[in-house]
């Protein structure tokens, strides 16, 4: 029996996950995710391409690693396996909850997890009318979030959204009107407003890996990935942001693992990948660091734009081994440097004296692994992916 590997392209990661698998003496097979039909009738379901049938394959594959990009191609692929019972890491239920934001933070905060303060607006910004007027609720929306959070800054996130998509940051009532007129409903953000009390993060988030195997208690990484840079508020890698490697204390990766099960009920296995931010904004000794912090980033910038640089390689698509072999050499060169083992290390400081002031505030079912978070953690999630499938074997 062997593994399947459901996706629209193979990407960095699916590559990756093929290249581990082999290493692991794992079978893995393609499951392709884009020109197929999946046809349910005649008391069958049967996926076909135009050349080829795929149900037969599908028989012989016991588990499957639903890596479609795409949410909403994700959620009826998760849909689709567990109609035919085909195990899928991540199961439905776990691809239901992290598809929105704002369901995944319902369940963390019902299970006793700090999340940032959030609301959830149910009402559209603009409305029309079955006459065809035009409704526009920007102020009455504007002031019912200040009302809320009464926060300085306020953040509006698309609830499905990802890499950092159309997220906002509004300083005042004017600023928070602007963004709210731009805020129209969309396959990320199919109603309403989703928002959120700015966190004072500092110059970083974290993304941290937790995972379960069938028969095994959940674990978490003890590597997270830490997101860093101060040109942006918003910290992912594809925005280019910087990363570091942070050791997790012990306290933050009990709760990683209890957000993992909260958000995975009682499946026995999934995989996801957390988002996390610590609170600085009663640590004053810590932010006044930042203008050391930046000189370093500045310095170390030639080296993670060599790193960038080979990421982009068309090479990649040719030869993977060897294009891999390049980016760990350039990653290598950037973490060896003098600039990031100081900046690295004023996050591991910074982390241990916030651990408790730690909050959650994404679960990705279907992250990217193989450029960043492997490198900079030194885990290669592609591993636990398939401990995880093979627990299913
Ligand atoms: N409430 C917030 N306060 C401060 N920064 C935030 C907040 N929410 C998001 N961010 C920043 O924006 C980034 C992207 O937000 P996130 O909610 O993870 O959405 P996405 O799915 O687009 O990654 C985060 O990694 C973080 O750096
Ligand atoms: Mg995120």
């Amino acid at each position: 029996m062997s593994i399947g590997l459901l996706c629209e392209y193979f990407e960095a990661d699916e590559m990756g996950i093929k290249l581990t698998a082999d290493s692991m003496n794992l079978d893995v097979k393609y499951i392709p995710f884009r020109k197929i039909s999946i046809k349910l009738g005649e008391n069958a379901l049967r996926v076909k391409s135009k050349e080829f049938d795929h149900t037969e394959q599908l028989k012989e594959i016991r588990v499957v690693l639903n890596r479609a990009q795409s949410k909403n191609r994700r959620l009826i692929a998760a849909s689709f396996l567990e109609a035919i019972d085909k195990p899928s890491i991540n199961p439905l239920n776990v691809e239901f909850t992290c598809f929105s934001k704002f369901r995944t933070l319902l369940k963390l905060f019902k299970n006793g997890i700090k999340v940032p303060k959030t609301l959830f607006i149910p009402c559209d910004v603009l409305e029309v009318t079955s006459d065809r007027r035009m409704i526009h609720n920007e102020e009455y929306i504007a002031d019912l979030i200040m009302q809320e959070l009464s926060d300085d800054a306020i953040i509006i996130k698309p609830d499905a959204g990802t890499h950092g998509r159309d997220i906002r940051l509004a300083k005042n009532r004017e600023e928070l009107i602007n963004i709210l007129s731009e805020t129209t409903p969309s396959l990320v953000n199919p109603l309403g407003v989703l928002a959120q009390s700015f966190i004072q993060k500092w110059f970083y988030d974290l993304r941290i890996v937790v995972f379960k195997e069938k028969g095994k208690p959940p674990y978490c990484c003890p590597k997270a990935m830490a997101r860093a840079g101060f040109r942006d508020f918003r910290t992912n890698t594809a925005l280019g942001n910087f990363v570091f490697d942070v050791d997790l204390p012990q306290y933050i990766q009990d709760l990683a693992s209890k957000c993992g099960s909260v958000i995975a009920g009682n499946a026995d296995v999934w995989f996801v990948a957390l988002d996390a931010m610590i609170d600085f904004s009663n640590m004053p000794e810590i932010l006044s660091e930042s203008n050391h912090i930046e000189t370093e980033l500045n310095r170390l910038e030639t080296l993670f734009e060599e790193f960038k640089r080979v990421k982009r390689d068309p090479l990649k698509k040719k030869n993977f081994v060897e294009w891999n072999k390049r980016l760990e050499t350039a990653f290598k060169n950037y973490k060896s440097s003098e600039a990031y083992n100081n900046v690295r290390a004023v996050i591991n400081e910074s982390v241990e004296k916030g651990k408790s002031s730690i909050l959650f505030h994404e679960a990705n079912a279907c992250p990217e692994f193989w450029e960043q978070t492997r490198l900079a953690t030194g885990y290669n999630p592609a591993e636990f992916l398939l401990a995880c499938a093979k627990s299913l074997l």
